[in-house]
């Protein structure tokens, strides 16, 4: 809605008396208490801003459609991913560790937020465009964000603190070659792939289930800034992301994605030597090849950023029949963590806004709170009633449930044959990189840990690179040695 063309009034709709000037005894004189429509449009302004999301803070998105291209139905029965359907969305895009003004080129991981506001309810796929994440278990991510963050002193980032984190967390090795080479600097948002990293449950119409990973590969192709392009970028234009992805589409330049899966039958993963829920490991596709599905379309901007971008709420929980989740633990407290994260930042009715809100009716028996306006009149309250409102009644085995049996324990996932934290790091460093790649990798991560990591992290931070490769963990010791300041001399230490 805008209302640009009218005359301003104030909230009430009654004609403005002036945004220009406030109400004064004379035209020297103190303003007056009863000057309301300042005081309104002051209040208003001091409660303007609501938190920013707590890690990807910095992002925008833009408006879309996907469609189906292909049949999957074997494995889904989910109405969005049935060939020739078209689904309204919304994508959004964000770096991970940066305030919500910080530069959209730092090195990071990038946030692939998509919604897609289907006949049976939104369909919410959070990922990044990295197909793995630095942990493995849901305890660990406020300790893992807060690394990242800022020190608690001086307010400032630290290279020690977050290498300190990773180097303790060997299991960080995977995500944390991604985030060093090529896809921690992505040249725009249009230039990078996305995953929904998680293993995901899909459900057919016969009720069989499957184990998918999602894959968005651009069409655009992938591109990349070198550290000292990013490094410029971000001072000369901190919302360089931001302006490419407005730009492109407001030029009609739409960027598009094609979504593939890679499918695991529900048995294998059972017996499968990689434990297919561990977020820190990949499936190769030489096991799992990829199955194409369709086309993300982005072709509409917002028109409102706060509106549409600020406020949209984005939860992995946000499944729809045909879809679930898995036992992946991450994903698991992700369940959670999202839309109590919204409560937080939007307020309890966030599900109402327009771009929340889905296209298809809500029947919840969620009522009430701040700032409600979509209600159900004077229907029942409560379920079961005998006010004709209908109630769901699911009882037994869930559809998009699996087995779990044992004591209740707090433990790591059992190891299997090919579980450990490095090899596959390993693998994307010697296989998938070329030799220009691994250089700039060494020098990136010499970079970083010359910016101030000290010892016992830097000893930690060598061998970590060591066990995922030999040769490259010795030149990047090399690097850093060659580059260190001199010890002071004896005796000439600080005072
Ligand atoms: C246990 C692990 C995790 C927890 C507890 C967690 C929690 C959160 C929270 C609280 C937010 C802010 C939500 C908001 O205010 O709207 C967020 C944002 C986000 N997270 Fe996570 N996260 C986890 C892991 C991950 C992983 C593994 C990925 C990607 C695969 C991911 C991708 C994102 C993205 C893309 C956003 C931005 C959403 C948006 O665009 O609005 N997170 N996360």
């Amino acid at each position: 809605m805008s209302d640009q063309n009218t005359g301003s009034t104030m909230s009430t709709g009654a004609p403005a008396p002036s945004d220009r000037n406030s109400l004064t005894v004379g035209a020297d004189g103190p303003i007056l208490l009863h000057d309301v429509h300042f005081l309104e449009q002051m209040a208003h302004f001091n409660r303007e801003k609501v938190p920013e999301r707590q890690p990807h803070a910095k992002g925008s998105g833009a408006f879309g459609v996907f469609r189906t291209t292909e049949d999957v139905s074997a494995y889904t029965k989910a109405a969005l991913f049935q060939k020739g359907a078209t689904t309204d969305m919304l994508a959004r895009f964000s770096t991970v560790a940066g305030e919500a003004g910080s530069p959209d080129t730092w090195r990071d991981v990038r946030g692939f937020s998509l919604k897609f506001y289907t006949d049976e309810g939104n369909y919410d796929l959070v990922g990044n465009n990295t197909p793995v994440f630095f942990i493995r278990d849901t305890m660990k991510f406020p300790h893992f964000i807060r690394s990242q963050k800022r020190l608690p002193d001086c307010g400032l980032r630290d290279n020690h603190m977050q290498w300190d984190f990773w180097t303790s967390n060997p299991e960080s090795a995977h995500q944390v070659t991604y985030l060093m080479g090529e896809r921690g600097l992505p040249m725009t948002w249009r230039n990078m792939n996305g995953y929904g990293s998680h293993t995901y449950m899909w459900i057919n119409a016969a009720g069989e289930r499957f184990w998918v990973k999602y894959h968005f590969h651009t069409q655009q192709g992938l591109a990349h800034l070198s550290n000292a392009e990013a490094a410029r970028t971000s001072g000369e234009d901190a919302d360089f992301h931001r302006r490419d992805l407005f730009e492109a589409i407001r030029r009609g330049d739409y960027p598009r994605w094609v979504l593939s899966v890679q499918v695991m039958p529900y048995e294998d993963a059972k017996t499968y030597r990689i434990n297919p829920f561990d977020l820190t490991k990949t499936w190769p596709h030489a096991d799992y090849p990829l199955i194409k599905v369709g086309v993300m379309t982005l072709n509409r901007n917002p028109e409102n950023f706060f509106a549409q971008i600020e406020q949209a709420a984005f939860s992995p929980g946000n499944t729809v029949p045909g879809i679930g989740l898995s036992p992946d633990k991450m994903l698991l407290g992700r369940a959670f963590a999202y839309n109590d994260a919204q409560r937080n930042r939007i307020g309890v009715n966030f599900h109402q806004l327009p771009v929340n809100r889905p296209k298809v009716p809500v029947n919840t028996y969620m009522f009430d709170g701040h700032m409600t306006y979509h209600h159900s009149g004077n229907a029942p309250v409560y379920a079961p009633n005998s006010g004709g409102r209908s109630w769901a009644d699911e009882t037994g085995p869930v559809a998009d449930g699996w087995e779990a049996d044992g004591a209740m324990v707090r433990s790591a996932y059992t190891l299997r044959a090919g579980d450990d934290d490095f090899s596959q790091a390993g693998t994307l460093v010697r296989d998938v990189f070329n030799e220009a790649q691994r250089e700039q990798l060494v020098e990136t991560v010499a970079g970083s840990l010359l910016g101030g990591v000290r010892e016992p992290v830097l000893g930690r931070a060598f061998e970590y690179w060591k066990s995922i490769d030999a040769d490259v963990g010795r030149r990047i010791e090399a690097k850093v040695r060659a580059g260190a300041a001199p010890q002071p001399a004896e005796g000439m230490g600080e005072a």
